[in-house]
């Protein structure tokens, strides 16, 4: 089953084509990055304008690279949230009228469940069960995966996400948006050692998540420094980003530990980060569990992963109706 799916719940507009759930036939991903870079964040109204001039052009490359056209579709997706409204509903609109058009049944997706189910267009995907960590610029949560619709949730960030909490701190240290790449890349040549800030893991034995602490650190650190920091920025992208990975990776293996998953995987655009891999993969063969990383370029937000969770969505008999509305905010499960 060939499926068209289309993401546009933040700033940028994805569309791909996925065979069976499982194969990327096409995957374009057009980053509105430029036009909010100079915000220091996304303008919501700007990315809502931007979808809707690339909507047609990216969904046309899409269809053109998977070799299969128009006529080769057997379904349409879009991401149906959470999100940005505005955003979402240019993408879920276009999803909509393109089926009915055509003829095809429609399908809604969960954003969040999308990102988990990018890993299966990997080569050798996990088994179920297994412990989920998304993280992304919007989320941190864990989840405990059972099938490819069937996530329950374990536990999440109660203030920002680790993504934001990269991106708030790149700004702060001057670096732009969105930072999390910038940080990860000054952290290499960084020492984590030398700056220690605070990891906060609440309740140490439950699984949600608090980054705003480490946030208010860099800041007074910064702020004691202003003379000097910009001397040892590398180091203090490294002590940063050492904290966040800490957390993530040490409520990860947690949760495996307490739900008896052999399997761990990473999901979200922090999921790019090479220290976080690096770690995940190290700490879970210490402990005996299979890790399972998407490749980097579908950890951020892209269309694929779409593709993926709406096949499952579909072949337990779930289609959208054409009055079927976006959603801001929602938990998985
Ligand atoms: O999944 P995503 O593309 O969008 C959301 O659904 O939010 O995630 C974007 C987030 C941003 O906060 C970005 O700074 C972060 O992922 N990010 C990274 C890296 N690459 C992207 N954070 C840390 N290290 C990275 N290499
Ligand atoms: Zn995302």
């Amino acid at each position: 089953m060939n499926i068209l799916a289309v993401e546009t719940s933040c700033d940028e507009t994805a569309a791909a084509v996925v065979a069976d759930g499982r194969r990327m036939l096409s995957s374009v991903v057009a980053s509105q990055v430029d036009v909010h870079h100079r915000y220091g964040g996304v303008v919501p109204e700007l990315a809502s304008r931007k979808h809707i001039e690339a909507i047609v052009p990216v969904v046309g490359e899409a269809l053109d690279r998977s070799g299969v056209g128009p006529e080769g579709l057997d379904a349409v997706a879009a991401t149906r949230g959470p999100g940005l409204v505005g955003a979402l509903l240019v993408g879920f609109s276009f999803g909509k009228a393109y089926a009915y058009g055509r003829g095809l049944p429609f399908v809604g997706v969960n954003h969040l469940a999308g990102h988990i189910n990018a890993v299966f267009l990997t080569e050798d995907p996990p088994a179920f069960p297994f412990v989920a960590l998304l993280a992304s610029g919007g989320h941190t949560a864990l989840y405990h995966v059972t099938s490819h619709t069937r996530m329950r949730l374990m536990g999440q960030t109660r203030d920002d996400a680790a993504g934001e909490a990269f991106d708030k701190v790149a700004k702060m240290m001057g670096l732009g948006y969105p930072g999390g790449r910038v940080i990860g890349e000054m952290a290499e040549r960084g020492d984590p050692q030398v700056i220690s800030f605070p990891r906060s893991y609440l309740d140490k034995k439950g699984f949600d998540f608090s980054f705003s602490g480490l946030k208010t650190a860099v800041r007074r650190y910064l702020q004691l420094h202003a003379d000097t920091f910009r001397d040892h920025m590398d180091d203090i992208a490294a002590g940063f980003q050492e904290a966040v990975v800490d957390v993530l990776s040490f409520k990860l293996m947690q949760a495996a530990r307490q739900t008896g998953c052999p399997r761990v995987v990473l999901s979200g655009g922090v999921a790019a980060n090479r220290r976080l891999r690096e770690r995940v993969v190290a700490e879970a063969s210490r402990e005996g569990f299979e890790a399972c990383l998407p490749p980097v370029s579908l950890c951020g937000d892209n269309a694929a992963m779409i593709g993926a969770a709406a096949f499952h969505e579909l072949q337990r008999g779930t289609v959208s109706p054409l009055d079927a509305d976006v959603y801001s905010r929602a938990r998985l499960a």
